[in-house]
């Protein structure tokens, strides 16, 4: 999708791309006994958001030069049809770091991971 959105992205004047990670896709946490998202061991979804982290950081270095900032958030447990709304967060919480992360000014980060309590390992 971001590849199509791109010649349009090129034109827009501050683009910004956001990329829906989530922590189960960071190898540091999932590895981190301490951490919530070691106590899950979602093969496909995990490893699909670990490329997808990958992903996001190409495609930050790739258009750096165009002033084009992309980054990967990390939403929380937010309550969706994808865990039967039990998640903590409503959705409009969530969203919130996606929404910073995409309305960023010149001095903004790309090519980073973050969540509502900022950078978030890799
Ligand atoms: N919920 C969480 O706690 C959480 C945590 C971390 C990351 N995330 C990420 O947040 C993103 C949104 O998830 P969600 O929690 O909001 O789940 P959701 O409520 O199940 O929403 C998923 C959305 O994706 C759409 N979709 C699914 N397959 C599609 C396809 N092939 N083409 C186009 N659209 C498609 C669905 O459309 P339809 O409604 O039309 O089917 C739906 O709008 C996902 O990337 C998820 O991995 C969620």
């Amino acid at each position: 999708m971001t590849q199509a959105f791109l010649p349009l992205l090129k034109k827009a004047e501050g683009a910004r791309v956001v990329m829906m990670g989530s922590g189960l896709g960071s190898l540091a946490l999932v590895t981190d006994p301490t951490s919530i998202y070691s106590k899950a061991n979602l093969l496909a979804y995990s490893s699909s958001k670990t490329a997808f982290n990958a992903v996001s950081v190409a495609f930050a270095k790739e258009l750096e030069p165009l002033g084009i900032k992309v980054n990967a958030v990390e939403p929380g447990s937010v309550a969706t049809d994808l865990n039967g709304n039990n998640g903590a967060l409503t959705p409009d919480e969530g969203a919130a770091s996606a929404i910073r992360l995409a309305t960023i000014g010149v001095d903004g980060p790309t090519g980073g991971f973050f969540g509502h309590d900022g950078v978030q390992p890799w």
